[in-house]
């Protein structure tokens, strides 16, 4: 019995030792002092000792008992640290790296111009329509009070499409004032609408691309009048370049709109004094707006004794030059990364 509690003493505590891991230990713990471990076992044949050597044994058996507890709780308390320790080597995070950077890429500044554009107007009350790129002469022209032989058809450079499945003329739109004409057909006044949106014409050069951007806008109701398109233009110039500048209107054309004017601000370079942006006049040409004509009210069932309206058109591409100080049309569409990082909007 003594050597048998000896030798289970010698092999558990060896054990303890060579566990790798808790659950490894908590094995030798079961074997060992567990309910069918052991030393268990042992203590429980000491009812057949004969009672001189009881005693002595049982106090070895506690001695024994005592010694696997020390040792078991060290060796637990020393692999709890090291696996602490291998976590921590796992998770480490090296906090004298520097900060990674902003990944390359970034707004473009023609959806940048749209979404300050767009926030503005929406902030007036204005909702977003959109229209489809290839269009009907019906709405891109005829609609709009350009009949076919009529010399306003030259100023747009169109690109003329084969006609539809149904023999209807197509284009690819010149403007977005066709989508007034899609919103007017499918909704009744009253309209506060802004469209925004990619425009074709046949022209390429220093100051012209084939397709550009546009933000139409138009309102219809009960005494619309001019005074309000004056406010909402000045107030939108005013908010989209951030300051106080002076704006005028100018009387010109268009078929659809009577009277109809085009838009200049002072120049934002030399404050009306004159530069080689402003070409010495000290303003800015803009915008082109008027009073939406009666004969498109007309075209599209809108009872023009009743209602009025003003619709106004702007030249995205412009307005993005002229705030981000950008000074070539052309860079908008070769995505240089150089040009794109250095205009990024966040
Ligand atoms: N559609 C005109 C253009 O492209 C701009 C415009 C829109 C003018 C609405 C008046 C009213 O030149």
């Amino acid at each position: 019995m003594r050597e048998a509690l000896e030798q289970l003493r010698n092999q558990a505590l060896e054990e303890v030792d060579r566990a790798a891991t808790v659950a490894d230990l908590d094995q030798v713990r079961v074997r060992t002092i567990g309910k069918k471990g052991a030393l268990t076992q042992l203590l429980r044949g000491l009812g057949q000792v004969s009672a001189d050597q009881r005693p002595l044994l049982g106090e070895l058996a506690n001695q024994v008992k005592e010694a696997f507890n020390q040792a078991f709780a060290a060796r637990l308390e020393a692999l709890k640290d090291s696996a602490l320790e291998a976590q921590l080597t796992r998770e480490g995070l090296d906090v004298t790296l520097s900060g990674r950077q902003r990944p390359p890429g970034g707004v473009h500044p023609i959806t940048r111009a749209l979404g300050e554009i767009g926030d503005i107007f929406q902030a007036m009350g204005f909702f977003t329509a959109t229209g489809p790129e290839v269009e009907s002469d019906w709405h891109n022209f005829e609609a709009l009070n350009i009949p076919a032989d009529h010399p306003a058809r030259e100023m747009h450079d169109t690109f003329y499409l084969p006609p539809g499945p149904d023999g209807e003329k197509r284009v690819l739109r010149t403007h977005t004032s066709p989508v007034q004409i899609r919103v007017m057909e499918g909704s009744r006044p009253p309209l506060r609408v802004i469209a925004p949106g990619k425009v074709f014409r046949c022209d390429s050069d220093l100051t012209h691309t084939p397709m550009f951007h546009q933000v139409e806008g138009f309102m219809v109701d009960r005494n619309v009048h001019f005074g309000h398109l004056k406010g909402l233009l000045e107030a939108f110039l005013r908010r989209f370049f951030e300051r106080d500048l002076p704006v005028r209107f100018r009387p010109s054309f268009f078929p659809f709109t009577e009277p109809s004017a085009e838009v200049d601000m002072g120049c934002l370079f030399c404050a009306g004094r004159g530069c080689r942006v402003c070409k010495g006049g000290g303003w800015l040409e803009v915008l082109g707006c008027g009073m939406i004509h009666p004969v498109v009210l007309g075209n599209v069932g809108i009872d023009r004794e009743r209602f009025s309206g003003f619709a106004f058109g702007m030249g995205v591409e412009r307005l993005a030059m002229l705030k981000y100080g950008i000074n070539d049309l052309r860079t908008f569409y070769e995505n240089d990364v150089r040009f794109l990082e250095s205009h990024a909007g966040l």
